[in-house]
Parts: C-alpha cells; structure tokens; sequence
C-alpha cells in the first residue's frame, strides 16, 4: 500500500493593496507593509499596487507611473518574494472594473454616503467624483474577486472592509447564489502612525486629549506630514529636523507622551528600549536635538540594509514591470474565474 504523505494544511488567501499616491512612509510600513511581508510566511498572498484607486486623487500620468515602480521597489526591497506572493498592479486586472459594475447595482447610496473616508474628503473641501464616490465599491471588488478571507489593513480601512463584507451579502441575497468569501479585516498593533505635526482644531488651535497633551495628526501623504521609509542622508535629516519640538531649557525634563519625536521613536523600539528613552526625557538634561538624532538612528537600522537593493531596483524598471506583469497574469486567471461565477449569478453568460 502506497504510504501518502498527509497534506500540507491549505494557507488561507490575505489581499491587500496600496495606493500609489506618493512615496510609501511609516505610516504604511508600521500600519501595512511590515504585516504583509510577516504574512508571507504563513498565507497565500496577494498584494497590489492600487493605481485605479490612486486616479481619484493623482492626475499627473507621469506621477502615476512613477509612484507605481516606486511602491513595487519599495516592497521588493523590503523582502516581498514574487514568486511566493501574487504581487501585481490593480489595472492588469481590468475583471475588478467589470465587478465593481455588478456590486454597484446591489449597493444602496445610503452604505456610501455613511463612508468616512469619503466624508472626510468633502470635509477637507474636496469636489467629490463619482469616482471617489465609488471608492469603496471599486475595493469591495478588488477583494471579493480573489475570495480571500482575511484583509490586512490599518485600522482606517476598517469600514471599506466592511463594506465589502456587506456587498458580499447584499450580491448573495439579491441572485440566491453564494459567489465569494466573507472577508475579515487584520489589524496590526500600530493602529494609527502619528506624522510629523498636531492636529489643529478648526480656530487653529491644537487639540488636546484629557491630559492636556496635545495629539498627533494621522501620518498621510495627503496631509504632507510623512517620513518616508527610504530617506536618508540629508534629506532624511532635513526631515526629521522640521519635526515640531518645543523650547525647553535643556536641563528641563521633558513629558514623552507630548513629544511627537519620542513617539515616533517607540515605532521602533521594543518596549524595555521604549522605557529607557522615557527615562532619558523624564531625567532631564537629554535635549529634542538627542531625541531626533536616536530617530535618525532608528532609520539607518531598520532601513539601512535594504536602501542599497532599492536603489538598485529604482535603476531597473524592466525588472519591476516583468514582476508586476507576471504577478498580473496570476492574479488576472483568479479574478476572471470569480467574475465568470458572478456574471453567471446575475443572468449575464
Ligand atoms: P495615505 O494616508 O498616506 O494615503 P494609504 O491610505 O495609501 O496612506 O494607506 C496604505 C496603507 O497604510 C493602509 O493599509 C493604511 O491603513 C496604512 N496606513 C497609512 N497611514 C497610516 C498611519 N498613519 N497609521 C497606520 N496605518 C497607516
Ligand atoms: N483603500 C486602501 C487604502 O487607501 C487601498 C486599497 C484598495 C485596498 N483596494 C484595496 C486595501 C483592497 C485592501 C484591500 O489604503
């Protein structure tokens, strides 16, 4: 009798994409990225640059193209293995714009008019699109049409997840077929990345929690208050001296936990490092100059040894584009099959 090895258990399908509307920063890296390589290991992976999303803000072609390799160099430096992950562009998969349509007519106007990502935007006096509108129509597809279970994204992604939850049901209840998996949402431990201001109340005023400390703005590319994961040298410096700091003699303790330096720092540091710093501050005589040169450190840590492979990466762009369309065609044979099952669902075959 032939002895049969027992089978590997299957990995379970994560998704997740990254819009390329800028230089990636730690927001992403903490917030995203260092979840999706860890997930490499364990999961069957799919990760995308999200360039249709990325149009509802980026109008410059060249931009758009050059964001692009730059988020596939930022992650093939950082360690994604291609042949491991699915790793793709969002438009090599134009199936995803088809399904949008077919969510579309199963999602009511109410679901996204309570976004609040769309309603921060209006807030913020942007002019809404229909596209921007849509947004979260357009990721519902995007996830749905890979059938993965799980969604790794920072907490501000949490209702686009489940929105996407609902289309699901609402697409299931409307043609009495089951076509795609409930997917849940996976939030890593850094919720939220703080950027490099306080966020202002709207005399202008900073807000302050009920300490009395006032609070970090949300790190955004939209907000202009990043650190992007692969500055250095000068520039990085330059950076990371324009983080606001107060004026405190310095033989003067300082409060950790009002210092947008330090928490910038405890991205980084373990929680034994973490409770040294506090210390350094809390003695006194320690200084935001020794502040911002622990953070400038931090960096050449934990990026340092991946700057060279991006470099290298920046100067090949046929490399990254042979990488992205082959992560297409993967990714193009499993969204053409869910949307095949969904056209049949709804009577279009
Ligand atoms: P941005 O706000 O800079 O445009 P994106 O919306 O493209 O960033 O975010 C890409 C991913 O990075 C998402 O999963 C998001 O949740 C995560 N992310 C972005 N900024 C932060 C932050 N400040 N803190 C935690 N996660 C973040
Ligand atoms: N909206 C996400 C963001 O801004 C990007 C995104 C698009 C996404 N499609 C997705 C994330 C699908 C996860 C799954 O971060």
């Amino acid at each position: 009798m032939a002895i049969v090895a027992d089978p590997a258990p299957p990995r379970t399908r994560i998704l997740s994409g990254i819009q390329p509307s800028g230089r990636l920063h730690l927001g992403n890296y903490f917030g995203a990225i260092r979840q999706h390589l860890e997930l490499q290991a364990t999961s069957d992976c799919f990760y995308f640059i999200a360039n249709y999303h990325a149009l509802t803000t980026v109008k410059e072609p060249a931009a758009l193209r050059r964001n692009t390799l730059d988020v596939a160099a930022t992650y093939l430096a950082l360690g994604l293995d291609p042949d491991r992950t699915v790793f793709f562009r969002q438009s090599d998969v134009p199936e995803v714009c088809e399904l949008t349509w077919l969510l579309m007519t199963v999602t009511g106007m109410g679901l996204l008019e309570r976004a609040h990502s769309y309603k921060d935007k209006i807030a913020r006096g942007i002019k809404p699109s229909v596209g921007l509108f849509a947004y979260p129509v357009l990721m519902a597809s995007d996830i749905l049409a890979y059938r993965p279970r799980l969604v790794p994204v920072g907490k501000d992604q949490e209702q686009h997840v489940e929105m996407a939850q609902d289309m699901a049901a609402s697409f299931h209840h409307a043609f009495g077929t089951e076509v795609f998996v409930r997917p849940e949402p996976r939030f890593t431990e850094t919720a939220r990345v703080p950027g490099t201001d306080w966020e202002r109340g709207p005399d202008g005023s900073f807000l302050r929690d009920e300490r009395g400390r006032r609070v970090p703005q949300k790190m955004s590319k939209s907000y202009g208050n990043t650190l992007e994961i692969f500055a250095e040298g000068r520039a990085l410096k330059r950076a990371v001296g324009r983080i606001p700091t107060d004026s405190v003699a310095l033989e003067n303790p300082i409060d950790p936990d009002d210092c947008l330096v330090f928490q910038l720092c405890a991205l980084f540091l373990e929680p034994d490092e973490q409770a040294e710093l506090r210390a350094r501050y809390r003695a006194g005589g320690f200084g935001y100059g020794r502040a911002k040169e622990v953070l400038l450190a931090q960096f050449d840590r934990v990026f340092g040894p991946y700057r060279e492979r991006k470099q290298a990466l920046d100067r090949d762009p046929d490399t990254l584009e042979d990488i992205l369309r082959a992560g297409g065609a993967r990714a193009r044979a499993v969204a053409r099959a869910t949307l095949n099952d969904a056209r049949r669902a709804c009577g279009i075959d």
